[in-house]
C-alpha cells in the first residue's frame, strides 16, 4: 500500500441541482462524522454548485474538502462563459479536475490547454487533479503506458512546484469510465507506477514521493480496497459512485 495521505475524490460530473447538490452534501456530512486517519476526501460539484456545498449546511465544519471540475487559465475578462482561479479560490476551493477525457473529448481540449491550465491553479493556490488515460484501442495496441506517460509529460511542461502536495494525478483509463468494466488493480499499478517514475523525471524524487495518484474508472465501495493495496495508487477519483452519500461513504471507510 502506498505511504501517502489517501485521497478519496468525488467527480460529480453535471449532476445535481442547486437542492440536490446541499442535499449529498448533507446527506456525505452526516455518513462521514469522522474520517480515518491518513485519509484525505474531496468533493468536486458543478462550478453553479460551488457555494451551496461550500456553505453551512454543506460541507462547511465538515473535514470534507471542496474541489472545482474546471477552470480557465486567464485572470478575468471578456471569456463568456468561464471561471477563473481567483473566483474559485473565493468559494473556496481547494482542489480542481483538468484534463478529464470527457473534456478533452467532447470539448476538444488539448495537453497545450491543461498545460496552462495546471500552471494557472498551481499559481494561484489550488491543486489540480489532472486527469490522464488511454482509449480502448491504445490498450489493445499495448501502446498505454507510452500515451499516458506522453500526456503527462506535455500537461506538466514547465510547471513548477516545491512540493507534491500542490500536484495531484487521476489515471483513468476511458474504457473503464461509466461503463462498469474496471481495470484491474495491476493495471491500475502498471500505468501508476509509469506516471510516478515520469514524475520523478520531470520533479525529481522527493517532490515525486509526495504527488499523489489516484485511479478512476468505474471504482465502487466492492473494488476500491483491491486498488488502494497498490503502492502507487494513493486513492480514487470517483464518477458515479460519488452521487449517493451511502457508497461514498463506505468508499472513504476502506480507504
Ligand atoms: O472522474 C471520475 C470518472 O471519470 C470515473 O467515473 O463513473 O466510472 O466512476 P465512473
Amino acid at each position: 500500500p502506498s505511504k501517502r495521505t489517501r485521497l478519496i475524490a468525488g467527480n460529480w460530473k453535471m449532476n445535481n441541482d442547486l437542492n440536490e447538490a446541499k442535499d449529498l452534501a448533507q446527506a456525505l456530512v452526516a455518513a462521514l462524522p469522522e474520517i480515518p486517519e491518513g485519509v484525505e476526501v474531496c468533493v468536486c460539484p458543478p462550478t453553479v454548485d460551488l457555494r451551496v456545498v461550500s456553505c453551512k449546511g454543506g460541507v462547511k465544519e465538515s473535514p470534507i474538502k471542496l474541489g472545482a471540475q474546471n477552470v480557465y487559465w486567464e485572470a478575468s475578462g471578456a471569456y463568456t462563459g468561464e471561471t477563473s482561479v481567483a473566483m474559485l479560490k473565493s468559494v473556496p476551493v481547494e482542489y480542481c479536475i483538468i484534463g478529464h477525457s470527457e473534456r478533452r473529448d467532447y470539448f476538444k481540449e488539448t495537453d497545450e490547454d491543461e498545460n496552462k491550465k495546471a500552471k494557472a491553479l498551481i499559481a494561484g493556490g489550488i491543486v489540480p487533479i489532472f486527469c490522464c488515460g488511454e482509449s480502448l484501442e491504445t490498450r489493445e495496441a499495448g501502446e498505454h503506458v507510452a500515451f499516458v506517460t506522453a500526456q503527462i509529460k506535455a500537461g506538466l511542461e514547465g510547471v513548477e512546484i516545491s512540493s507534491g502536495d500542490q500536484l495531484v494525478i487521476a489515471y483513468e483509463p476511458i474504457w473503464a469510465i461509466g461503463t462498469g468494466k474496471t481495470a484491474t488493480a495491476d493495471d491500475a499499478q502498471e500505468v501508476c507506477g509509469a506516471i510516478r517514475a515520469t514524475l520523478v523525471e520531470i520533479f525529481g524524487q522527493e517532490i515525486a514521493d509526495g504527488i499523489r495518484v489516484l485511479y478512476g474508472g468505474s471504482a465502487k465501495p466492492e473494488n476500491i480496497a483491491g486498488f488502494l493495496e497498490k503502492e502507487d495508487v494513493d486513492g480514487a477519483l470517483v464518477g458515479g459512485a460519488s452521487l449517493k452519500a451511502d457508497s461514498f461513504a463506505a468508499m472513504v471507510e476502506k480507504a
